[in-house]
């Protein structure tokens, strides 16, 4: 499907770009929601278990193609706060298969020059876990390829929460002046400090919500949803969202450059 085209992205490796994509517009950094693992599962008769087993191998691809198309970062939901209302089997098989995919696929992420990370509230996960992503974030720190960020334990509210917690501790310590608090020293206090914000964010199957993802750094995100269910979403499906974006005129609340119509925000 794709007519892949040499070019040198200007992180200083070669990308291959499929047709129809414009390689000058690439998003730096795309998030993702990855639902409809159960969906999957439920319309081949499967327990949901089984989804999300599918799902990984879609993760996959998509880490794969990302990082060989250019694009710096990608962030995905794996696991929300909420998640753990979901029932005790399916809680744990969600992290024993992060486990699991960490240790079986820690060599090709490195080969790779990933750059892993976790996002999100580490410590209350399951100790043996929280090893491997140790193990796993020091390993890959170095590396220069694509920054690969896995929300887990994560909640965008109890992000912005613990980051307006560390700013009143160190105003209150004598250390910050709360008049001088401003955005960019916000954004320092959260999970992705150091990461620009995402241009892109794709939710599969269907539904229309942020789901507590990302709720700061999705200020200007161009949205891009999709009927495909998780484990379905492939090279087609990344290609399309792409293309979706590159459609769009991102104004940032200001005009379009061209008309100089002030269009809706
Ligand atoms: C949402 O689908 C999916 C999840 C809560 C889990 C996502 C996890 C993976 C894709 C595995 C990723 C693995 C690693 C190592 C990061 P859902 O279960 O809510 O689907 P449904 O809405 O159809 O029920």
């Amino acid at each position: 499907m794709s007519r892949p085209s040499a070019i040198s992205a200007d992180h200083s490796t070669v990308c291959t770009h499929p047709s129809g994509l414009d390689p000058t517009r690439i998003p730096e950094h795309i998030a993702v929601i990855m639902d409809g693992n159960g969906r999957w599962a439920k319309a081949r008769g499967l327990p949901r278990m089984m989804g999300h087993r599918a799902g990984v191998e879609a993760l996959k691809t998509t880490l794969r193609l990302c990082s060989d198309w250019g694009i710096k970062a990608l962030t995905v939901y794996a696991f929300s706060t909420e998640n753990w209302n979901r029932p005790t089997d399916e809680v744990h098989f969600l992290m024993t298969l992060f486990e699991r995919v960490l240790q079986r696929e820690l060599e090709a992420l490195q080969s790779q020059k990933v750059r892993i990370n976790f996002l999100g509230d580490i410590e209350g996960l399951p100790g043996r876990l929280q090893e491997l992503i140790e193990q796993a974030t020091s390993l890959t720190s170095g590396n220069s390829g694509i920054h690969f960020n896995v929300c887990t334990n994560y909640g965008g509210r109890r992000e912005l929460v613990i980051a307006a917690q560390k700013l009143a501790e160190r105003s209150l310590n004598g250390e910050l002046d709360p008049t001088l608090i401003d955005e960019n020293m916000f954004a320092k206090e959260l999970f992705t400090a150091n990461e620009a914000d995402p241009d892109l964010l794709i939710r599969t199957s269907g539904e229309r919500r942020i789901s507590n993802f990302l709720l700061w750094q999705l200020a200007y995100a161009e949205i891009h949803v999709t009927d495909v269910l998780w484990p379905d979403f492939d090279e087609a499906a990344l290609l399309h969202a792409l293309v979706d974006y590159q459609s769009r005129c991102r104004r940032f609340g200001g005009l379009d450059p061209i008309s100089h119509e002030r269009l809706e925000s």
